[in-house]
């Protein structure tokens, strides 16, 4: 592939950007610039065109530059803009949305990004409790916020220790943010007992599709309600990549357990910037945008009304779950048939899925947490991707990363997709 164009735009971003890039994860080892997107596809500034599993991570559930959700951002300017005191309609109508979908979302506060949703539901849950601990699970990741950028990454000589993930961070922070094992209640359960009255959070990745797709068994998440219960703990379901990716409803809709706050973004809104942070009605009127709420809330830019209307749009596309059936379909199509190909072939590799999400790991054995993942062998994980985006198809170049299918994706561009995979798995044989 041709990325003269590409490697001159990175050399004009890095003397501007640090590093030529707006987040850390965008920096790729052959570095890309692009200038269009439309559906399943993108398009390079050299002209290579790819069909697209990044999604932008996560939030092109339903393609890129999808019409609808284009006009309803663009209609919202026509009327007000931003007043930024009081409420405008489409504020009041997201939140309804969200209450009407989500089970255990009484009351809704809206935000612009998935981090500042997870940061609010720290301060919610401290502020409620009183106790300064969080919860968290090797290889999830929360956001951006000192409170839990830790573990997710973790090389294995680290594994049980401290993982954190930013120089500056502090100590404090990450002293009062414990690490336990994901689908492991016994990990917890220790927790909460050698932390006794303190903890005031568990924070759940409730599929940790940071690491790809690594499922919860029922009973992990049913005992994490419980020891919640029993321990007044509060417990929140990041659902920032699963909310609305996978149902409506979100995965708590498909598991049939409620958290107590959850926080959404990404396919909300479909590529726009719009979070929220969701729960139950007296933990929400503890919030300081309630009358005697003592947990502040500020934002300028929070229920933007662009944001709101492509929340709105997407959401109203998304509710029939049409959608959702024919992305779970597409989604089997892809994990099922690479999982043949690599049986067929011999080669040691199983694909984690769920609906549109997958990800192939190379590796044997069984997968219940990040610490199985340290077996992926990376090289090839590696090897695989770029053989792929070689060939047209984009499959995020770095080890672990989620596939997304979106709904603009077709069966004749999954059916493509394996006969390419084919193509690289047979050179890593
Ligand atoms: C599960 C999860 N929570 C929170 C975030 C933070 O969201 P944002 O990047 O919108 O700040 C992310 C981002 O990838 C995420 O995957």
């Amino acid at each position: 592939m041709i990325s003269t164009k590409s490697a001159a735009m990175y050399d004009r971003a890095c003397k501007v950007i640090p590093g030529g890039v707006n987040s850390a994860t965008r920096r790729l080892v052959r570095p890309m610039a692009w200038d269009w997107a439309e559906g399943a596809y993108v398009r390079d500034v050299d002209g290579n065109t790819y069909l697209d599993y990044h999604a932008a991570f996560g939030p092109i559930v339903l393609g890129h530059n999808h019409p609808l959700v284009n006009r309803a951002a663009a209609d919202a300017m026509q009327g007000v803009d931003m007043v930024g005191v009081g409420v405008l309609e489409s504020e009041i109508r997201l939140a309804e949305k969200v209450v009407e979908h989500v089970p255990s979302a009484d009351m809704v506060l809206t935000f612009s990004t998935g981090s500042e949703a997870t940061y609010m539901a720290v301060r919610l849950a401290r502020g409620v409790t009183g106790r300064p601990k969080l919860i968290k699970f090797q290889g999830t990741f929360h956001g951006w916020h000192d409170y839990l950028l830790m573990n997710v990454i973790t090389p294995a000589e680290k594994i049980g220790k401290k993982d954190p993930g930013c120089a500056g961070q502090l100590a404090e922070a990450i002293d009062n943010t414990i690490v336990c094992r994901f689908n492991d209640l016994d990990s917890v359960e220790q927790a909460i007992e050698a932390n006794r009255g303190e903890i005031a959070a568990i924070f759940l990745e409730a599929i940790p599709h940071n690491i790809g797709c690594v499922l919860p068994t029922r009973a992990f998440v049913q005992g994490l309600r419980d020891l919640c219960d029993a321990h007044g703990i509060i417990l929140v379901f990041d659902e920032v990549i699963t909310g609305f990716r996978h149902a409506v409803g979100g995965y708590q809709s498909k598991i049939g357990i409620k958290p107590d706050v959850t926080t959404m973004a990404k396919a909300m809104a479909k590529g726009y910037p719009c979070a929220v942070v969701a729960g139950r009605r007296d933990l929400m009127m503890q919030f300081n945008t309630a009358p005697g709420g003592r947990v502040f809330v500020g934002g300028t830019y929070n229920g933007h009304p662009v944001g709101a209307a492509a929340a709105l749009a997407t959401i109203g596309l998304l509710e029939d779950g049409t959608v959702h059936e024919r992305l779970f379909g597409l989604g089997e199509m892809a994990s099922k048939g690479l999982q043949e190909i690599a049986d067929r072939l011999g080669i040691k590799m199983q694909v984690g899925a769920y609906g549109s999400i997958f990800t192939p790991y190379f590796m044997d054995g069984r997968i219940e947490r990040y610490e199985d993942l340290l077996a992926n062998d990376t090289a090839k994980d590696i090897a695989f991707r770029q053989g792929m985006v070689d060939r047209g198809i984009f499959m995020l170049p770095m080890p672990l990363k989620r596939n997304h299918i979106s709904a603009a994706h077709t069966r004749a561009d999954v059916e493509r997709t394996l006969d390419v995979a084919e193509t690289v798995l047979k050179t890593l044989v």
